[in-house]
């Protein structure tokens, strides 16, 4: 006989009723973003199924090291850091921006392997990624509790403050934090410093300055994986905003200014154009080589990190790097 065991439940906030997805949001921020003087449109739209995927190709290329160098911290610190998560008995592990949970996994084995006593609550905006996420765990790992949360970090933050009132280790790894400007990281971090008490901890991942080549190459590849990750955007807008880019006529850029230790990403428009966002109710006209700021993508230094932490409550424990120092996890207590 065949025992099936259920999927680990899922929890998805920001839906409507009838099971669909918050297109108004999406519909009042691109219009916002594309009728200002310089055009923004914000990273997190990135993660459809499709940017999702594409994701996860970016995190195998060549050029982009910071998945290897996070996965390499994880390898030569599991042990150590499964251990000062322990100390303290039961614990809910949250990983806000779960993904695929590769660098969570080695945790999770090694956590299973020390008989820590935890959940793991992973969150992450896209539903696909935490359906596969909760597929694969129940395979790999079935005896690791799982309770996915489909929603944005602040929406997370909230759920779990009303159903998670044990213990908690915070982690937001692979440099996630990068992807805000400097004033909403701080905004972040408090928030996170409000939901937590004396005793939790928040494990974050940083990618620390370096060789700006370096850096240059990770957000511009030579397959053009990016490039099509940023792409993605205005193809999303098309499907699910009914808008008519014409996707050949924009062109992907990055370029890394060593003095703010920013990676900022661009879509070009590469001739003048108009386009019409039906669902979104607006006209946008793009000038010849006109911008459209997609992402920033912050590198710092240890200091930096640790100064960001203190300005929000934290202080930082225990450095973990990579072998080269390029990349660093940083468990702050609370202070
Ligand atoms: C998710 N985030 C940390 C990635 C980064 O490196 O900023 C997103 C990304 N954008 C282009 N490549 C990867």
């Amino acid at each position: 006989m065949d025992l099936i065991t259920p999927l680990a439940p899922m929890i998805e906030l920001g839906r409507q009723n009838d099971g669909s997805t918050d297109s108004s949001a999406f519909a009042r921020d691109v219009a916002q973003g594309l009728g200002q003087k310089q055009k923004t449109l914000p990273s997190r739209y990135f993660y459809d199924g499709t940017g999702s995927r594409l994701f996860q190709k970016i995190m195998e290329l060549p050029e982009y090291y910071l998945t290897r160098s996070e996965i390499e911290v994880f390898e030569q610190n599991k042990y150590e850091m499964a251990r000062q998560f322990s100390g303290g008995g039961f614990f809910h592990l949250i990983d806000l921006g779960a993904g695929d949970a590769l660098k969570t996994k080695i945790l999770l084995k090694e956590l299973s392997s020390q008989q820590s006593n935890f959940d793991y609550v992973p969150v992450d905006i896209s539903g696909e990624a935490m359906k596969q996420l909760s597929e694969s765990l129940q395979q790999e790992l079935p005896q690791v509790a799982v309770e996915a949360v489909v929603g944005e970090y602040f929406q997370a933050l909230e759920w779990l403050q009303e159903n998670k009132s044990g213990r908690k280790v915070l982690l937001f790894l692979g440099s996630n934090i990068g992807n805000f400007e400097t004033e909403e990281s701080i905004d972040f971090l408090q928030s996170i410093r409000s939901y937590l008490k004396p005793g939790d901890r928040l494990l974050m991942g940083v990618d620390l300055r370096k060789n700006p080549d370096t850096i240059l190459k990770a957000y511009d590849d030579a397959a053009g994986v990016t490039a099509a990750f940023n792409l993605n955007l205005l193809h999303r807008i098309n499907r699910e905003l009914d808008a008519d880019f014409n996707v050949d006529q924009f062109c992907h850029h990055a370029i890394y200014n060593p003095l703010e230790g920013v990676m900022r990403s661009f879509i070009i428009s590469k001739v003048a154009q108009d386009v019409h966002i039906r669902k979104a109710n607006v006209r946008v006209h793009f000038d010849a080589w006109e911008a459209i700021h997609t992402e920033n993508s912050y590198k710092y230094s240890l200091p930096q990190v640790a100064e960001l932490g203190q300005k929000c409550g934290f202080a930082a424990e225990t450095v973990f790097y990579d072998s080269r120092q390029g990349f660093a996890d940083i468990l702050f207590s609370v202070r």
